[in-house]
């Protein structure tokens, strides 16, 4: 645990919680019984590094866990691997049947999930194993403290579990001395979309936008100019090239608005409509909310309908007509400009208001392409 925690391990799942602080939580909870849980659920768009590390080498995800589970007094383990991986999760069912004597005492299986994004979730994750419906649980409790089954659960994403032999090995000095600010390590780069070399690239933290998009990516497929690249799946920011001297690593992008999440990019060229991804990202949220919570629940669906009324110029007198509710005449006169103040004060409380991440964030991307295109949105400065 101390090994890991000098390491600077973060978390890469997306939110780049330390990872050996996670590990001290549940060594130092009592419990008769303690798991460890690996995150495969690989759901943000353009990302394939979890599926390369467990179809390449299973043993560096099984050594992980081993060690963690060793470190901290667990005796069971689960890999959660999405459904739409099923060389993934037939590799790494074998790879835990040789390896059966090997971690002895310690045990491994595999669990496959059902095709939903919100499972990726880890409470949600930690319900889907016990056989429920996959819906986000309130936090505290912690899962490294109350988690799968209601006992002390390590949960980490399978990059971060595949670091661990290394740290071990090599040291936490060797481990740390690459990276960037306080995102130590490398991270394994994944470059999906329109791009002309799309493929996975680990790099150390530290690396700008513009080395990753253009020089080692070589600019779109299309060979048209780049117009924008989301970074961190679907509830990741809009970044335009004017920013494209950003570092990769957490704390940089979270000042720049953004999140790296589990380091997925996906480039777009100037043939793209922003109005329509930020639609996307509000229907994707509504479409993937687990429904617990109002903000997301209710407000990616108003999200959806204000966007639509944005894009089609402010309410026409037909569409007030067709919604009971808006038939009210001093909201019929409501302008765009009202419209798009409705749509940042709906963001605000999707942002503050959701109880995780997927209503929590998808106002990034909705707020960063109306922030950077506003052109799209029919707003001629902004
Ligand atoms: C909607 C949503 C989806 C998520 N999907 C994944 C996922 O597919 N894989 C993953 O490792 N973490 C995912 N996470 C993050 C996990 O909740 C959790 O932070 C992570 O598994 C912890 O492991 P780490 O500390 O090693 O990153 C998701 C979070 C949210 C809110
Ligand atoms: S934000 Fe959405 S997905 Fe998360 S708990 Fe609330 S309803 Fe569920």
């Amino acid at each position: 645990v101390d090994a890991v925690k000098a390491s600077g391990l973060r978390g890469r799942g997306g939110a780049g919680f330390p990872t050996g602080i996670k590990w001290q939580t549940v060594l130092d909870t009592a419990s008769d019984e303690k798991f460890i849980v690996c995150n495969a659920d690989e759901g943000d768009s353009g990302t394939f590094a979890d599926r390369m590390l467990i179809e390449g080498d299973p043993f560096c995800l099984i050594e992980g866990m081993a060690i963690a589970a060793h470190a901290v007094g667990a005796g069971h383990g689960y890999v959660y691997i999405r459904s739409e991986y099923p060389f993934a999760i037939r590799t790494m069912e074998r790879a835990i049947a040789l390896a059966v004597s090997k971690i002895a005492p310690f045990t491994l299986e595999v669990r496959v999930g059902a095709g939903a994004y919100v499972c990726g979730e880890e409470t949600a994750l930690l319900e889907s194993i016990e056989g429920k419906r996959g819906q986000v649980r309130a936090k505290p409790p912690l899962p490294a403290i109350s988690g799968l089954f209601g006992k002390p659960t390590v949960i980490n994403n399978v990059l971060s579990l595949a670091a661990v032999p290394y740290i071990l090995a090599q040291g936490a000095e060797a481990y740390a001395a690459v990276g960037f600010g306080k995102s130590r390590g490398t991270m394994p780069i994944q470059l999906a979309g329109n791009i002309r070399n799309g493929g996975l690239f680990e790099v150390g933290f530290g690396i700008t936008l513009s080395e990753l998009v253009n020089d080692i990516g070589g600019g779109t497929a299309s060979g048209r100019p780049v117009r924008a690249v989301q970074v961190g799946g679907p509830l990741g920011a809009y970044i335009p090239p004017s920013q494209f001297d950003l570092p990769f690593d957490y704390e940089s992008f979270a000042a720049a608005g953004g999140l790296i999440g589990h380091a997925g990019i996906t480039v777009f060229d100037d043939s793209v409509d922003m109005a329509k991804m930020a639609r996307f990202a509000m229907e994707f949220c509504a479409i993937e909310s687990c429904g617990k919570c109002t903000p997301c629940r209710i407000g990616s669906t108003r999200g959806v309908e204000l966007i639509d009324r944005i894009s089609a110029g402010g309410r026409s007198r037909d569409m007030v007509e067709g919604l009971p509710q808006m038939r009210n005449a001093a909201q019929s006169a409501r302008s765009k400009t009202d419209e798009i103040e409705l749509l940042r004060d709906l963001c605000e409380t999707m942002k503050h208001g959701s109880l995780c991440a997927l209503g929590g964030f998808t106002p990034y991307p909705v707020l960063s392409a109306l922030d950077h295109f506003p052109e799209d949105f029919g707003l001629a400065d902004g």
